[in-house]
């Protein structure tokens, strides 16, 4: 199996199908936000660093990524969804010059019309732990407010409120959305219809991998 780079707006549900596919298929999953969300839980320098930025939306910094993305992977034993990473034309290369010189991978663009994610963003929750993402219209806990699997409370990430993702969309569409045509040249692009339901873009993706 090949490296996968989840590439698509937020909201696009790249966190969604990463926890299918490590479920079922074994990918070990690298979400620099997840990463840097653990950070600020933790109170760390990075996370005090990172807190007012993310917060706002904005991106972080190449560097403070590119030194995380490098202490949290294993190539001798892994196989990787990158999921939020890479995230501009400077990360794209990084990414194929350097970290995956001698591996195989394909980038995934979950393609979604703007307007439909703005009200998957405002209606997601995620367990307190991050690990597990809701959405108080389409798939909600079966007990309001608590994980089903953890039994934690769910909660809103801060990105989340409606005068933050309009920008994050912004920032997808400035900054992020050049790297399809990067990879479209190198011929590593693989595009998935993410506005269909949950379901039907699991299957999508598995015809990908496969
Ligand atoms: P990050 O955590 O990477 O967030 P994102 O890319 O904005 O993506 P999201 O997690 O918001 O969306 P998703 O596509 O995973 O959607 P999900 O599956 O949850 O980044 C956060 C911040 O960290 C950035 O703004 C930046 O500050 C910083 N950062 C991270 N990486 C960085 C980097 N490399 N460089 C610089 N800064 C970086 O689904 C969303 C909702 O929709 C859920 O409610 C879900 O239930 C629902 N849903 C999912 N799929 C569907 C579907 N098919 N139909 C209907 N609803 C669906």
């Amino acid at each position: 199996m090949k490296h996968l780079v989840f590439i698509g707006p937020p909201g696009a549900g790249k966190g969604t199908q990463a926890n299918f596919l490590i479920n079922e298929f074994k990918y070990n999953h690298v979400s620099t936000g997840d990463l840097l969300r653990k950070e600020i839980m933790s109170k760390s320098d990075i996370g005090l660093k990172v807190e007012g930025i993310m917060a706002s939306g904005e991106l972080v910094s190449d560097d403070l990524i590119i030194k995380i993305i490098k202490n949290n992977l294993n190539f001798k034993v892994d196989k990787y969804i990158f999921d939020g990473f890479p995230r501009n034309l400077k990360q794209a290369s990084f990414f194929h010059e350097y970290l995956m010189s001698e591996f195989d991978y394909v980038a995934v663009h979950f393609k979604v019309d703007l307007s439909v994610l703005y009200k998957r963003l405002i209606n997601r929750r995620v367990s307190a732990d991050g690990k597990h993402i809701y959405n108080l219209l389409t798939s909600p806990p079966k007990m309001p407010g608590i994980c089903d699997y953890t039994g934690l409370p769910i909660v809103q990430r801060d990105d989340d409120m409606p005068e933050v993702v309009s920008n994050r969309l912004k920032i997808y569409d400035e900054l992020t959305k050049p790297m399809i045509e990067y990879f479209a040249k190198l011929d590593k692009l693989a595009v998935v219809n993410a506005e269909q339901e949950i379901e039907r873009v699991k299957n999508e993706l598995v015809k990908v991998i496969s």
